[in-house]
């Protein structure tokens, strides 16, 4: 993968109402299988959720985009995601791991031409009922998948007293401000 694709991925919260293929989902999963991991010890499990029925559950128990609320919130039926991936981690384990893996099947469903909407705003004891993970295993993070139904985000380079808050523009195109590197680094 050509490396600057990596600054061209933004989160996608609507989609098309078309399912995302096997073949990319499987994609994902080997990115994120082979994703960095303390100690090599591999503590994360996945599961692909795209059964209609189950799906609509865990949509609503996940929130989005809280700074512009309602205006990137999808709607079941209209523009959600009809897949998601659940990242399983052990209690209290993992967290790191999970950063690697998910932004990796990020970056491999992107260069697909499949977005995703990290989630970490749902119901946890509702995610972990619904989805029932093997013993000792709960759902840490949801990733929304599919084709995207929204005017792409654009980056925007921030000084370091900028506002890193994102915004919706007049044409319903979000905006996501990221601090340069020279207002994010030292170097010694
Ligand atoms: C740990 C984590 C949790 C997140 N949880 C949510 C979420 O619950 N809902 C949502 O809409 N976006 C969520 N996001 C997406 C962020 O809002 C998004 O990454 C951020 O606005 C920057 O946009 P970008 O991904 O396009 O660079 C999450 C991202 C991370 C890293």
């Amino acid at each position: 993968m050509e490396w600057r694709k990596i600054l061209e991925r933004r989160t996608v919260r609507f989609f098309e109402q078309k399912m995302p293929q096997e073949p990319d989902l499987r994609a994902m999963l080997e990115a994120a299988r082979t994703a960095a991991s303390a100690s090599n010890a591999q503590v994360l499990r996945y599961m692909v959720i795209r059964t209609p029925d189950l799906s609509e559950k865990i949509f609503h128990c996940s929130a989005f985009a809280g700074r512009v609320k309602p205006r990137r919130n999808p709607v079941w039926g209209k523009n959600a995601a009809l897949t998601y991936m659940a990242i399983l981690a052990p209690e209290g384990k993992g967290e790191a791991d999970a950063g690697a893996a998910i932004q990796s099947m990020m970056f491999a469903a992107w260069e697909r031409g499949l977005g995703c909407c990290w989630i970490g705003a749902f119901d946890h004891a509702e995610a972990d009922r619904l989805l029932t993970p093997p013993a000792g295993l709960h759902v840490r993070y949801l990733l929304a998948v599919g084709y995207p139904a929204e005017l792409l985000p654009v980056r925007e380079d921030i000084p370091a007293n900028g506002d890193p808050g994102y915004y919706l523009d007049d044409e319903d195109r979000l905006h996501v401000p990221k601090f340069t590197v020279n207002a994010l680094t030292v170097w010694k």
